[in-house]
């Protein structure tokens, strides 16, 4: 049998054709846009995700069995807001992950609601990307559109729904809503009273690895499948990372170099960063996770080649960053681009570079990209160690993974091995994992990823490098403070 992996990503999805020993036997990339109609705001088509798909899985399937595909399990960006009114229409486009837009609403819910009392509904605090602050945001900007609002969904959401027919969520992505207590994963009705919106209006709830239903008539013939296809709840995209690189149970840690840079530590039990900063949020094994999420971190490079370097070989841009220059670049780089949400929650942060002198070079300006990625990450990973969290080793994944300077510096700025396994496919891999559960090959989320999930390599640290990253990271962290109150006025 078959099993379809969706990740429906930022810039594309990713959709993958697995057999049931695990083996990537297809994959197709669909490409769409992503608008930001104001500085600081980020859209998106949901009929461009699912036309991805409806365009992409017959590619997939080209050449192969279709009556052999038993099930689909999605990975989705996380947060975004996808609204639908009675007749089950998108109302506008889905406001997105790393959109800034709802400053206000956020300190609303942070100060006037106070963060104590939204940690204890939800587990968690409001950041301007979360799906709650946005609620507001279209309740006080767009009434007309709020009020046609019959059900909110998230992205990967929103392809169940058009695969299935049924409004769906699982508790991991529901998490990131701050609509979800997490804890006793129910919707918090206190929270929804907040927002203004009705338990009715909320899709039903799963576990990741749980089947919401099979396609509907028009999904089957549109996707060329069997109607007997089934559909897992599917997760969040980090958790179905996580599970695709086999960071389930309890202790184990993930770092995804997407679109966005996150650090994933799963756990069999329920816990809360006391102050916050990271993510408590459900796992998609059935578990518990913490989460500290930046909002640019492969995207910093891909913006610096793309846009200010003009090109595409990012490649070629790293061969004169040898061996000797890593620990010992001059230059930093704040990798805000979109603001910034773990652990700093500033919006109004900004990309900037800084000790620049006549004899900088270009290769310096891309290796404070790399280095002012990982040096974000680090600000998260000391943020979990101050919680008494042991992070001996992690896993790697993500499109900047593929960088093995990259990786040497993400293992040295950490002081850390860093495992990258055999199908690098995070979270399509994880989905179609999911699915597999789902379907009954296996027992439990962990039980399939024991059997499927191997390590190909690992980046070992280098203590002396450690040590001169060490003090970089000590002078790196000392930059954003000073710039902080100037931020805002610079909007
Ligand atoms: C996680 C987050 C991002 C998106 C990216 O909280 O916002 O990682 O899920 O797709």
């Amino acid at each position: 049998m078959y099993y379809i992996g969706i990740d429906l990503g930022t810039s594309a999805t990713k959709l993958l054709l697995v057999d049931e020993s695990g083996k990537i036997e297809n994959e197709v990339t669909k490409e769409y846009p992503l608008c930001f109609p104001h500085p600081g705001w980020s859209e998106q088509a949901p009929q461009d995700w699912w036309n991805a798909c409806v365009e992409g899985i017959p590619e997939l399937l080209k050449g192969f069995d279709k009556e052999q595909v038993a099930g689909i399990g999605a990975g989705g960006q996380m947060h975004g807001l996808v609204a639908l009114d009675a007749q089950d229409n998108v109302i506008r486009p889905a406001i997105l992950w790393n959109d800034g837009r709802t400053a206000e609403e956020v300190d609303f819910l942070n100060n006037e609601i106070g963060k104590h009392t939204l940690s204890a509904y939800t587990a968690n605090i409001a950041f301007a990307g979360f799906t709650a602050p946005k609620i507001l945001w279209m309740k006080k900007q767009e009434p007309e559109n709020f009020a046609k609002i019959a059900k909110i969904m998230l992205p990967k959401d929103y392809i169940n729904y058009m695969l299935t027919g049924v409004h769906s969520c699982d508790y991991s992505d529901a998490s990131g809503m701050l609509l979800l207590d997490v804890q006793n994963k129910c919707w918090s009705k206190e929270m929804l009273d907040i927002c203004g919106v009705g338990v009715e209006q909320m899709p039903k709830l799963y576990e990741s690895y749980e089947i919401i239903g099979t396609l509907t008539e028009a999904a089957a013939a549109q996707l060329g499948l069997p109607m007997g296809v089934k559909v897992a709840a599917g997760a969040g995209d980090n958790a179905a990372a996580a599970v695709g690189t086999g960071t389930v149970g309890d202790g184990s840690c993930n770092i995804s170099l997407g679109t966005s840079g996150t650090i994933f530590i799963s756990s069999d039990k329920f816990g809360v960063d006391p102050n916050n900063a990271l993510h408590a949020f459900a796992h998609a094994d059935g578990g518990y996770h913490l989460m500290g999420c930046m909002l640019s971190a492969a995207s910093c490079n891909k913006w610096l080649c793309d846009e200010i370097l003009k090109t595409k070989d990012y490649a070629a841009e790293q061969v004169d960053i040898t061996d000797d220059k890593l620990g010992n670049n001059h230059v930093f780089f704040l990798p805000y681009l979109m603001g910034e949400r773990s652990p700093i929650n500033d919006t109004n942060a900004r990309g900037t570079f800084v000790g620049m002198t006549m004899d900088t070079t270009r290769s310096d300006l891309v290796q404070a990209v790399l280095e002012g990625v990982a040096f974000a990450i680090r600000d998260s990973f000391e943020v979990a160690k101050s919680l008494g969290i042991d992070i001996p080793r992690s896993n790697l994944c993500g499109g900047g993974s593929k960088s093995p300077l990259w990786r040497k510096i993400f293992a040295n700025v950490l002081g850390i091995p860093l495992d990258m396994v055999k199908t690098e496919q995070g979270p399509g891999y994880g989905g179609a994992i999911l699915a597999m559960v789902g379907c009954g090959l296996y027992s439990s989320v962990k039980e399939a990823t024991d059997a499927l999930v191997e390590v190909a390599s690992t980046t070992e640290p280098d203590p002396a490098l450690t040590a001169r990253y060490e003090a970089r990271y000590q002078q790196f962290r000392r930059i954003y403070p000073c710039l902080k109150s100037l931020f805002p006025e610079l909007q």
